[in-house]
């Protein structure tokens, strides 16, 4: 029997390589994929070759992902509980349906991860790996063992003669992380007291704002179809425009949030995200809607949009519902093409200006605070007032109100 085993090349899946060799006593492919996250990949091949695996799989999924997944979501201007750009919950379905396919290409019954039994993500790739291949075998380590804590981990690394090194900066995050092209985010270590102001130093992707540039930095952004095409009138893949708007707003300290969220499993959990690409594109696809988007359908949209964003949370990207819900919102973004002009500055993210030669819904010719030709007729308001308050006088006549 065959596994396989979503591999970073860190401490945890390194261990989980071994013991699943030991424990399970199976051959192991290994699956590596950058969706981002700003890591060498070669090294992880370098240790899966040392530890005797045979079949490594190391994908660049980074264009996949934005096209995919990000742009999709980003349709929905999808926020969980208020603040979470879903920034980890976006990248597990995809982990999920390489982990399936790469098993189906190597004859692996089963697949394995690194996921605690108290998190998310255990349930989002699982979710996604089962309803892709109902057949699947899945692996949870850390549901199984017993090397529950830091120490108990690093033990045995060093029984079994696995390497533990440093970040690439020469620096041991002392948090849990996650990033890919979306976001960073820290969990864990001094953030679980939820009065405890994180240090400065935890950040690693955004400027503090007080250190930004004190010149504001203008950017426009093309919008078809509600996916963005183009920033500063050049054309870019998705994953083009996502590292750019990262690199740019983390110049200007944008989207840093400290939170804390409700798992899926129950719990209350604090966390700190970096999102500044992200956080620039939920502001100005909002701006693009709000001149392209008809008043009623704009608001079902974001009615749907907090069940949209907890189905994604929760790791039912795979979903008869996600489907249905996604097939409404791709219908309305039909009419969401146009430019955005932002300004960004010392964290803050301001819309300047929006136009849409094909979609403007706006008519300036009725809404001017000038005389009109005859477009609206004020006159009409009278009735549309009495008509809507006559509820309201039957109620205030019986003293209700
Ligand atoms: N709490 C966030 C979420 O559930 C982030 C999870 C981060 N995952 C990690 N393996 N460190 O989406
Ligand atoms: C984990 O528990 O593996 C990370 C946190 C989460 O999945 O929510």
């Amino acid at each position: 029997n065959k596994v396989v085993l979503a591999y970073s090349g860190g401490l945890d899946t390194s261990v989980i390589l071994k013991w699943l060799q030991q424990e399970y006593g199976c051959e192991v492919v290994t699956f590596t994929a950058d969706i981002g996250q700003g890591e060498e990949l070669e090294p992880a091949r370098t240790k899966a070759l040392a530890a005797g695996v045979k079949e490594i799989y190391i994908d660049d999924l980074r264009e996949e992902f934005v096209r995919d997944f990000v742009y999709p979501m980003f349709r929905a201007n999808a926020l969980y509980e208020g603040e979470y750009l879903l920034g980890t919950s976006i990248a597990r379905p995809l982990i999920a349906k390489r982990l399936v396919e790469i098993a189906r290409e190597t004859g692996a019954d089963a697949i394995s991860h690194g996921a605690t039994g108290k998190g998310n993500d255990q349930v989002r790739f699982e979710l996604g790996a089962y309803g892709l291949n109902p057949e699947i075998q899945i692996i949870a380590p850390w549901r199984e063992w017993d090397l529950l804590s830091r120490e108990k981990l690093l033990a045995y690394a060093e029984q079994h003669g696995i390497a533990v090194e440093m970040k690439r900066d020469g620096t041991k995050s002392p948090y849990s992380m996650d990033a890919n092209l979306l976001h960073n985010s820290y969990e864990g270590y001094d953030l679980e007291d939820p009065w405890v102001e994180p240090g400065a130093d935890m950040w690693r992707w955004t400027r503090d704002p007080r250190q930004a540039p004190d010149r504001p930095q203008e950017i426009e952004l093309r919008y078809e179809r509600g996916d963005i095409v183009a920033i500063d009138g050049n054309p870019m893949s998705p994953a083009q425009v996502l590292a750019e708007l990262n690199r740019i707003g983390g110049e200007h300290g944008i989207g840093r949030a400290d939170i804390v969220e409700n798992r899926y499993v129950g719990m209350k959990s604090r966390g700190c995200y970096e999102t500044p690409g992200g956080t620039i594109m939920l502001k100005a696809h909002r701006a693009m809607e709000s001149l392209t988007l008809d008043r009623e359908a704009a608001h079902l949209k974001d009615e749907l949009m907090p069940r949209y964003a907890s189905l994604i949370y929760n790791g039912y990207w795979f979903s008869p519902e996600r489907t249905m819900l996604q097939a409404a919102i791709d219908q309305t973004q039909q009419v969401v093409n146009g430019e955005v002009r932002l300004k960004l500055y010392k964290g803050n993210v301001t819309v300047t200006g929006r136009r849409s030669a094909s979609d403007s819904l706006f008519d300036v010719s009725i809404a001017t605070f000038e005389e009109d030709a005859g477009a609206y007729d004020q006159g009409d308001a009278t009735g549309f007032i009495r008509l809507n308050a006559l509820r309201l006088r039957v109620a205030g006549r019986k003293r209700r109100l």
